[in-house]
């Protein structure tokens, strides 16, 4: 299965799941990164693997519309099965799930339906919550909305701060977003009902705890 990687900055996510990708624990070849930001860290990182990239930039574009049709053809131009936004930091719209509906995945750094938006970590801390953790998801029309695939837990320490939180959220991102994307490329996922059902998985893997480090 060929998979499209959307990233717009560091890219710690696009590396665990090529890291899977490498110790044969999924079955898939990523065949493009692409980026809204030139400067993407995650497009060196592809560029140094041989792998293609493409930037289709927001301030080329007259309208969000505009530049999101723009970055349809640009994903769609690689033939991917499947397109996963790790750390893609904007909102896609009406020609990217037109164009892969049901096919697009995202990682978010807290337990939705709790603190959908740009802002996981720092709105958890903000609300007082005593654990967070992330939401692996399909891609639908709302903002963090689609149907949940996996999710993995981690507490929330005193003293923590948003970038403390946010470090000790990605390290089990790191963990279930690669193994959601196999449960994808192995054709595992269902979804009825607004909900997605993972065919062939215990359900103890769905939910990680994550003890303080
Ligand atoms: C992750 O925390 C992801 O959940 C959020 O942005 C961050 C991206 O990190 N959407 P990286 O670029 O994968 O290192």
């Amino acid at each position: 299965m060929d998979i499209a990687v959307l990233a717009s900055g560091r890219g710690s996510n696009l590396r665990a799941i090529a890291e899977a990708i490498d110790r044969g624990a999924c079955t898939a070849r990523v065949v493009a990164v692409v980026s809204d930001k030139a400067d993407a860290a995650a497009l060196a990182f592809a560029s140094g693997r041989g792998v293609a990239t493409a930037v289709v930039e927001p301030r080329a574009h007259a309208s969000r519309a505009l530049w999101d049709a723009a970055l349809a053809e640009t994903v769609a131009s690689f033939s991917p099965d499947l397109v996963v936004l790790a750390g893609f930091m904007r909102i896609v719209g009406a020609s990217m799930l037109a164009r892969f509906p049901q096919r697009i995945v995202n990682v978010h750094p807290a337990l939705l339906p709790s603190f959908p938006g740009a802002h996981g970590a720092r709105d958890a801390i903000a609300k007082g919550v005593r654990i967070s953790g992330c939401t692996v998801h399909l891609v639908d029309a709302g903002v963090d909305t689609g149907p949940i695939l996996a999710q993995a837990a981690v507490p929330v320490l005193d003293g923590d701060d948003a970038a403390r939180l946010a470090a000790r959220v990605l390290r089990v991102e790191h963990r279930i977003f690669p193994m959601a994307v196999r449960w994808l490329v192995e054709g595992r996922v269902r979804v009825r009902d607004g909900r997605a059902e993972v065919g062939g998985v215990d359900a103890s893997q769905r939910l990680l705890w994550e003890a303080a480090a």
